[in-house]
């Protein structure tokens, strides 16, 4: 595992600095998408970086945010990726930096805390890295009777899945669009459609992603940044199989029903370069939440009432 020379030595904590960057094996497959910031093939100036191709992916340590850097990776992206897990995040940026000619650096973050977008923010300032590409994509979730679960894990989960996502978005769109490129993708959820008992809260801050994601892509049309938000249905990933673990109405859903998290990352992807709006992987989750847009409220929150009073995590 190579590193480049002249930059900051690894360290973790809230004052870090980013860790040095791991950089390359073989050359990247060059099959960037169509669209304007960060698409595309861009010659790399020498001894310099591809300009407009530096995505930051939060929750990068495993799930659909590992497979989009893996997807952002095989396409010529150099990367910063932030999650909690130091070694797992270490292990992904070997592994890309192995596979792609790009450069991975890693800035392990607890983005539950209040303060951790703006020190993130700060110390990509501190060591002149420009985001082109921001990648909201950490999330947790919340399965069972809203009057059941601790007051303290709802709000990590808000501060997680609508507060980290919403400052990050503040803190890094100013200078796309002073740059006039950019691009965000926000992962949100096919449960982002319609309010879900049983998981009231995780729909609601998916809600408010996908509301977030729609009216800033309005706001700034015209100025070279594109929002996105992707939607993905039932996922293979550990949030899926923490809940199967406990649960066995989770654990006897078809296999049918859930994609994998690199189809998932590769619709991302292609979405956010086309600079779609919004993104609903798989053709199942096409139809139930086209369902959920068209029926009235009432029908759509009884139904999803009925459903979810069936599952064993309402009965603990
Ligand atoms: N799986 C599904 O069925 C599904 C469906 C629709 C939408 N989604 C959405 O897709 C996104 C990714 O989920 P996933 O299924 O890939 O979940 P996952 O496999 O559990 O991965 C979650 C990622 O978020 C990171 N993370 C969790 N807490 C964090 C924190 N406090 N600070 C920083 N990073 C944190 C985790 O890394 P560390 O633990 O190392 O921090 C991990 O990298 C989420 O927004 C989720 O809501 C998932």
């Amino acid at each position: 595992m190579a590193t480049r020379k002249n930059t900051p030595a690894a360290t973790s904590g809230p004052a870090a600095r980013p860790d040095p960057p791991v950089k390359t094996g073989r050359p990247a497959r060059r099959t960037g998408g169509r669209g304007q910031a960060g698409a595309g093939p861009a010659a790399v100036p020498a001894g310099g970086r591809r300009p407009g191709r530096r995505a930051l992916i939060t929750g990068a340590s495993a799930g659909i945010g590992a497979e989009l850097a893996r997807v952002f990776a095989a396409r010529g992206h150099d990367l910063v990726l932030v999650a909690r897990s130091a070694d797992r995040l270490a292990a992904l940026a070997a592994e890309l930096a192995a596979d792609h000619s790009v450069e991975v650096r890693i800035l392990p973050k607890d983005l539950a805390r209040r303060e951790s977008p703006a020190e993130l923010a700060a110390e990509l300032a501190s060591a002149g890295l420009e985001v082109d590409i921001l990648v909201n994509n950490a999330g947790i979730l919340e399965v069972g009777p809203f009057h059941a679960a601790r007051t303290d894990r709802l709000l990590q989960l808000l501060d997680l899945n609508a507060g980290a996502l919403t400052a990050l978005t503040s803190l890094l769109l100013p200078g796309m669009v002073a740059r006039g490129r950019g691009r965000i993708l926000n992962v949100a959820s096919i449960a982002a459609f319609q309010p879900v008992p049983s998981m009231a809260v995780y729909a609601a801050t998916k809600a408010y992603v996908l509301a977030l994601t729609e009216a800033l892509s309005e706001e700034l049309r015209g100025t070279g940044v594109t929002l996105t938000a992707l939607c993905p249905g039932l996922t293979a990933t550990d949030m899926m199989a923490d809940i199967q673990a406990g649960s066995a109405t989770a654990r006897e859903i078809p296999a049918l029903l859930v994609s994998s998290p690199a189809d998932v990352a590769r619709d991302g992807y292609t979405a956010l370069m086309a600079g779609e709006v919004i993104r609903v992987p798989g053709l199942g989750n096409r139809i139930a939440t086209g369902w959920s847009r068209v029926a009235p409220r009432w029908l759509v929150r009884t139904v999803a009432g009925l459903a979810s009073r069936q599952a064993d995590w309402m009965r603990r």
